[in-house]
């Protein structure tokens, strides 16, 4: 009997702890069934214009603590719809010419959309959950997360330092998208003062009367505000409209956009910084180490095991199963009565709420 063949592929933007998934995904399948795995690379697009390579046991040894993909990604490209058409048939095709017995798909919302869109066009597919905006449906904590919120408290506790030398409000603009765990997580681990996150609509004037009343006090603010934050009956703040990509919609600018309403109203100098894509490199925590290995795990159990559209889950702790369609098209924000929300407000921090 032939010996398995799985495809393997990371799609979306880059996280820390990718390629311990790789590594995990290709040694359980080698080491438990004598699997081949075949990396794509580039995500989707690997798919369309069909770049493979074999992934062997020391392709991926001594990787897992590394940043970024092995592989490389995409996170520009569906197979729906890229350059004007459908390309799941070509694809479907492609995967029967190179003997693939299914596909390990490891990425965010967008493909796990993509990874449900194959499994049902005929190549059946396993998808693996990662982002550092910790939004996809049924993981309470997704690949990636644990080291961003590591990066983004350090550099909220360095511009600490300044603002308290100098008696200034410091922005940090984090990454999360219309999600904000990340700027919520780590602006409570570094005690930040303010929060404005895109699940609670801020106020100017809410914000202005906690900067004046801590300039009095303690002379500096720090504010974690994430870039999908917005005032209240306001919009969200948009660096970019790029037509074509699965995700059209480019946030970023919401800090110096605060920073331009915020300095006319305070004595204090008001400065913005903006993390970008510091957030989502660097070698991967050790936290997110072990996750990817556990989780790349049960993807290849999952693959041995035939359960086909299905993504590898984590909820209440434990790792387990979802079909794909629980997943696909859905985006998991910060509930009103989250208990971080609650303890914040507790102890006094503002989400700018009047
Ligand atoms: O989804 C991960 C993420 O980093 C978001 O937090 C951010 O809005 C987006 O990707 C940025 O994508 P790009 O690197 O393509 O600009």
């Amino acid at each position: 009997m032939r010996s398995m063949r799985i495809g393997l592929l990371t799609g979306g933007g880059d996280a820390p702890g990718l390629n311990a998934v790789i590594r995990a995904v290709t040694k359980s399948l080698i080491h438990q069934c004598g699997a081949e795995v075949l990396g794509i690379e580039d995500g989707a697009l690997g798919l369309i214009e069909r770049r493979v390579r074999t992934l062997g046991w020391q392709d991926v040894s001594g990787i897992g603590a590394l940043g970024g993909t092995l592989l490389g990604t995409s996170n520009r490209v569906s197979p729906l719809s890229y350059q004007g058409r459908d390309w799941r048939d070509d694809i479907v095709a492609y995967a029967r010419e190179l003997r693939l017995d299914g596909l390990v798909a490891i990425g965010g919302d967008g493909t796990m959309a993509i990874a449900d869109a194959l499994d049902r066009h005929g190549l059946r597919t396993v998808g693996v959950p990662k982002t550092i905006d910790n939004d996809i449906a049924h993981v309470e904590r997704s690949l990636g997360f644990d080291t961003a919120v590591a990066t983004v408290t350090e550099a909220l506790d360095r511009v600490q330092t300044t603002g308290q030398s100098h008696g200034r409000v410091m922005l940090v603009e984090t990454m999360g998208r219309n999600a904000g765990w990340l700027a919520l997580e780590a602006g409570l681990a570094a005690s930040a003062d303010i929060i404005l996150l895109p699940e609670i609509d801020h106020e100017i004037e809410a914000i202005v009367a906690v900067c004046r009343e801590r300039a009095a006090r303690q002379r500096f603010t720090v504010v974690c505000v994430a870039e999908g934050a917005k005032p209240r009956g306001g919009q969200l703040t948009v660096q970019a409209v790029e037509a074509g990509r699965p995700e059209p919609v480019r946030l970023g600018g919401v800090a110096e956009v605060l920073v331009s309403q915020l300095q006319p109203l305070l004595q204090s100098e008001v400065r913005a910084t903006v993390l970008g894509h510091v957030q989502r490199g660097g070698a991967p925590s050790p936290g997110d180490r072990v996750l990817g290995t556990l989780v790349g795990n049960a993807a290849a159990r999952l693959v041995r095991e035939g359960a086909w559209g299905h993504m590898v889950s984590l909820e209440q702790g434990r790792i387990g199963q979802v079909p794909l369609t629980a997943v696909a098209g859905r985006t998991r924000t910060v509930p009103a009565d989250h208990p971080m929300l609650q303890c914040a407000r507790a102890i006094g921090v503002s989400f700018g709420e009047a």
